[in-house]
């Protein structure tokens, strides 16, 4: 994997009901379409297996910022278009941990 420099520092906010509701977009997100390539269950397809196991080796920003950027000559596209970085973020935290707070 190439190195990827986490240029950004992210915020956590106050959680909310409106931002539960966000989590669960995000959870969805990740499943069905993070899931159409790395598989419903994240254990992999076209894609790698992304679940918390597998992705031991990154941090937070690292991770966010792969799933923001995609990866360059690969099929993993940038999700930049269609996130904030909080959002980001949020998966991140999600893949890692298989949960969020
Ligand atoms: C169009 C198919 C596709 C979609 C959709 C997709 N990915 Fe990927 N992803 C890939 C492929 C292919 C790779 C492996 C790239 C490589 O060869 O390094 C990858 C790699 C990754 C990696 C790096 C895994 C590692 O072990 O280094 C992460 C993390 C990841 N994807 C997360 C996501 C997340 C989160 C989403 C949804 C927001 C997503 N991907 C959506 C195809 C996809």
């Amino acid at each position: 994997m190439r190195k990827l420099l986490a240029l950004f520092l992210l915020l956590s906010s106050p959680v909310g009901a409106e931002e539960a509701a966000q989590t669960d977009k995000l959870v969805n997100l990740v499943h069905q379409d993070c899931g159409s390539c790395h598989g419903l269950t994240l254990k992999g397809g076209l894609g790698p297996d992304i679940r918390p196991q597998s992705l031991s080796h990154y941090d937070i920003d690292t991770l966010s910022t792969v799933v923001l950027d995609g990866i360059p000559d690969t099929a993993m596209p940038p999700w930049r278009p269609l996130m904030s970085e909080a959002d980001a973020k949020k998966i991140a935290e999600y893949l890692l941990q298989g949960d969020v707070k």
